[in-house]
């Protein structure tokens, strides 16, 4: 999309046009639609029509049912931060008394509309027009223009004069993809470590990978889920730091924390050393991501008084059954060594006909085993394949709790 043509969108016949598309697109029917609107509206305007209405219907998964009044690009609607998550940050940003934040790498607004939400003025800057554009047409449509200057410039060189607080959430992708090293972002980790030195609060978006080495000192790094799916990493400076929801006094500004949504649901280190393995017990807790990635497992396994079932595999193991949010729980019925042919003659005996396959640290492809085990009958069960000291095995086993 050009930026002329996201201009006609927002002319009276764009709008118009907008409404009649409006709360469904019907990617069957859409050839013989747009070919009727192309009898009304100018080509061009159909076209980005469509495509907008398009990423709204997409946007809902992101945006819940706001979608269907913003705006996207499509690069935009890709990279921006869900509205789940954005508020979670955005609650951060106000505990710790931000008054103006300058929002570097704006994009469409996922972060900048949270902002403004909560009540803090936003500086949001981004290079590229089209998608400053957006942004203020976003801004206006929920009554926010007051609250969020948008200004289109390269971020390095922008100026912070008047905010005390700075979130940056960089590009992570280069023209050939998808970029994990932190130095090829744009702009760089150097740049953003820089932030630290000029401004008070400072906050940036890094990618759930990021290696724990590169965390600087006395920073605060969060890994944040949302229904089970790591979604990012953030890592915040000065007083950002302890000012998350649900922090208790206790441990106010630990290096690293797993919050989970909804909730939220804080897990925050605190030098636990790593659980240890021993035998498979009754139950089996699969960890969510946002622990595993914050290396929590044995903050969780005190928690829930639990054991590791093999050195390098990230499973804990308990007789007691503790409700937790930071694990789902199964209980076992059969440990069994991994044997194709015996499996298939257990979910034939037991008729399993709805099985779910889980692996961790097993070299399979679960869809594949599935198929192979010929699931059929009235029953369901759950198929764990990964190490148990070192040896690969089959768990069978039920959602607990
Ligand atoms: C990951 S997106 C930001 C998403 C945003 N937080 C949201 O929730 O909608 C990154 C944005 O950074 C912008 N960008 C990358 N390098 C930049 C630079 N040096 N100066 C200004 N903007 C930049 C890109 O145009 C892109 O819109």
């Amino acid at each position: 999309m050009k930026l002329a043509d996201f201009e006609q969108l927002l002319t009276d016949p764009g709008q118009e046009l907008l409404g009649r598309l409006a709360g469904g697109y019907d990617e069957a029917a859409a050839l013989s639609v747009a070919a009727k609107l192309r009898t009304q509206y100018p080509p061009d305007l159909v076209a980005t029509a469509l495509t907008q209405t398009r990423l709204r219907d997409r946007g809902l998964r992101k945006f819940g049912p706001r979608a269907q009044r913003m705006y996207f690009t499509a690069a935009g609607y890709e990279q921006a931060t869900r509205t789940s998550v954005a508020e979670l940050r955005a609650d951060r940003f106000a505990r710790a008394g931000a008054r103006r934040i300058a929002d570097l790498c704006c994009g469409i607004g996922g972060d900048a509309l949270a902002f403004a939400e909560a009540g803090v003025e936003v500086l949001a800057v981004d290079r590229d027009p089209l998608t400053c554009a957006v942004l203020r047409a976003n801004a206006r449509t929920f009554g926010l223009a007051d609250l969020i200057e948008v200004r289109c410039a390269d971020v390095e060189t922008v100026s912070l004069d008047g905010c005390d607080a700075v979130f940056l959430d960089p590009a992570r992708r280069t023209e050939r993809g998808r970029t994990f090293d932190p130095e090829a972002y744009s702009p760089s980790w150097s740049f953003a470590l820089s932030l630290a030195d000029r401004v008070p609060a400072v906050g940036f978006k890094v990618a759930p990978g990021l290696p724990h080495n590169l965390i600087p000192a006395g920073a605060q790094a969060e890994w944040v889920s949302d229904s089970g799916d790591v979604k990012e990493a953030g890592i915040y400076f000065g007083n950002l730091v302890g000012a998350g929801v649900g922090t208790s006094a206790a441990d106010r500004h630990p290096a690293r924390q797993a919050t989970l949504l909804p909730g939220p649901h804080r897990l925050a280190a605190s030098d636990v050393p790593d659980p240890s393995p021993g035998p498979v017990r009754r139950y089996l807790y699969e960890a969510d991501g946002a622990v595993i990635r914050a290396h929590l497992l044995g903050e969780l396994a005190e928690q829930i008084t639990a054991h590791t079932i093999d050195p390098t595999i990230a499973y804990l193991t308990s007789d007691q059954l503790t409700a937790t949010p930071f694990a789902a729980a199964y209980e076992i019925t059969d440990v069994l060594p991994f044997n194709v042919k015996r499996l298939r003659a257990v979910v034939a005996e037991r008729g399993y006909g709805i099985l779910t396959v889980k692996k961790r640290g097993a070299d399979i492809d679960p869809a594949l085993l599935r198929k192979q085990l010929r699931p059929s009958g009235p029953n369901s069960a759950v198929l764990i394949v990964t190490r148990v000291a070192g040896a690969h095995t089959a768990l069978l086993a039920q959602e607990a709790g």
